[in-house]
């Protein structure tokens, strides 16, 4: 039976009862933010809102995050909560404010300059200061408080998500036995002796062991993940059952790959979209020439010099490529206060210009860099008029560009060049799968992308399709539902009652409603 948002609702409904759905991320899903004297929202580029945000419209609850925005706080009632999606409210966001030092320490500086670069295997050096692992503990307890405020001493499911908040199962468990508590890790775990490097190695693993659930994207991960414990904490490490047991709390390890809506790119891309497209090429003087896209956060890990790089290797081999094509990145800003994603913003863009002197001709440049947050509207366009979608990580834990380009090609259409270092690329096997570090094979893969005969880009692109269309978003969060469903105790099954409307009208609604919602799911299972 597929996976379905239906079918995720019902089981949210039956494996949850009454308890409530508490989300934990770092990453708000909707910012708000000044624009010449106005507020808007937007999207957040990055995988785990894309995924995340659909799975909260189906089961309801509340998300909690850091508000980000600089008009965050304007339209957010005096708890930090607001409705959210903002145009069509379903679910509830509760904002938690950090100052400026705890998010310098926690965000910047432990979450992204010690753990990003320690979990994926790319060459950077994280950095091990004193002081942000003081804020990331800080800033954990933050967390901790507000999503016990949240939970409101009833009965709840908190879903964490994330390296940014390895050390909450544990306060959250500490202080609430009773709460079911699972985590998503969305970045890739490393051997033992890549992770035993970090002098808090072993506080980071008490933490995370205080969830009853522990999802990574592969197998591989689960195993990095047992073998790091075994060598570290006193506890039983249970490899038939891939669990851990350790001061009378089990928690399971268990593979869950993440994945998209596959049906969202259709309304993104709407009935005028190829209007749009033509537009598109107008503004950047691309003619009706293939594309090539990249779509990533301007991030180390996600290989961008290097596809560039294999695009000037791919125009020295193949000179009769001149004039053929264009190779669009967007390169959407990310975690700029870092110095190592600043440079990299800028050697991307110098490559950018060094590889369009060295080819253009009198009308043509190859590449176009568009260095800006472009949102999911956009974004699916850019898929859908591709010849060609190239994610290069050099490592990365599943990768969703890949599976949103294969789900916004309804036309069957078009050729994903894939790095065999993301998760993406154990199940998208048909994809032209390539070694980013590898100069000639990426620039081959460039090269096929460019050529591959319509029918066997046919054939490729529906095997894919079919495994996004059937492990998608909806199956990720149905199964982890069901594993951790199995843990929430029998009273928070009773039918939550319809509370009382609170203060802020935007929240009432969402509330009221999914209260209703449950209460009359829980009364028609029970056969009323
Ligand atoms: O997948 C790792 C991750 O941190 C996700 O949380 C998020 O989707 C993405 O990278 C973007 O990162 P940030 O939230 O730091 O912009």
């Amino acid at each position: 039976m597929a996976w379905t948002k239906e079918r995720l609702e019902e089981v949210a409904q039956t494996r949850l009862g009454g308890a409530k759905l508490i989300v934990v991320a770092n990453r708000e899903p909707y910012i708000h933010r000044y624009r010449d004297g106005e507020i808007e929202w937007i999207r957040p580029a990055g995988g785990l809102t894309t995924a995340l945000d659909p799975v909260m419209r189906a089961c309801g609850g509340v998300w909690v995050a850091h508000g980000s925005g600089d008009a965050d706080a304007e339209v957010c009632d005096k708890n930090g909560r607001v409705g959210v999606p903002p145009d069509d409210p379903s679910y509830a966001l509760r904002r938690v404010w950090l100052s400026k030092n705890d998010e310098e320490g926690y965000y910047y500086g432990f979450s992204n300059s010690t753990l990003w670069p320690l979990c994926h295997q790319v060459y950077c050096r994280p950095t091990f200061d004193p002081a942000n692992w003081e804020a990331y503990r800080k800033v954990n307890e933050t967390f901790a408080a507000a999503v016990l405020e949240e939970a409101q001493g009833g009965p709840a499911l908190v879903f964490v998500q994330d390296y940014h908040f390895a050390l909450l199962p544990k306060l959250l468990k500490a202080a609430r036995p009773d709460l079911v508590v699972a985590q998503f890790w969305h970045i890739p775990w490393p051997n033992p002796e890549t992770f035993l490097v970090c002098p808090w190695a072993k506080e980071l693993l008490d933490g995370m062991l205080g969830n009853d659930l522990l999802g990574f994207h592969t197998q591989y991960h689960c195993n990095n993940f047992l073998d790091t414990v075994d060598r570290t904490l006193e506890c039983r490490v249970d490899r038939e059952k891939f669990a851990v047991a350790r001061g009378g709390l089990e928690t399971s390890v268990r593979p869950f790959p993440i994945s998209v809506d596959p049906d969202l790119p259709k309304q993104y891309l709407g009935d005028n979209w190829e209007k749009r497209a033509r537009a598109l090429r107008k503004k950047h003087r691309l003619a009706d020439r293939p594309l090539l896209v990249g779509v990533d956060r301007v991030d180390y890990t996600k290989g961008i010099p290097e596809r560039l790089r294999a695009l000037d290797r791919l125009l020295v081999q193949h000179p009769e490529m001149k004039e053929k094509f264009h190779f669009l990145q967007v390169g959407a800003p990310s975690r700029t206060h870092l110095e190592t994603y600043r440079d990299l913003t800028e050697e991307v863009q110098t490559l950018a210009d060094q590889i369009n002197w060295t080819h253009k001709t009198d009308h043509w440049q190859p590449v176009v860099f568009l260095n800006e947050h472009q949102g999911p509207e956009d974004v699916t366009l850019l898929y859908r008029m591709a010849a060609g979608c190239v994610v290069s990580s050099l490592h990365d834990g599943m990768n969703l560009v890949a599976k949103e380009f294969v789900a916004a090609r309804d036309d069957e259409r078009g050729v994903l060049v894939l790095s065999k270092f993301t998760g993406a690329a154990k199940e998208l096997t048909d994809a032209v799968l390539v070694n980013p570090f590898d100069v000639d094979e990426m620039a081959a893969g460039l090269y096929s992308a460019l050529t591959m005969a319509a029918d066997e880009q046919e054939r490729r692109m529906r095997r894919m399709r079919a495994k996004v269309q059937d492990n998608n978003i909806y199956r990720w969060a149905g199964m982890l539902l069901s594993e951790v469903g199995k843990l929430v105790p029998e009273t928070a099954a009773k039918p939550m009652p319809v509370p009382a409307p609170p203060a802020n009208p935007a929240i009432d609604q969402v509330e009221v409603r999914i209260a209703r919602e449950n209460f009359i799911t829980a009364m028609r299972l029970a056969g009323c």
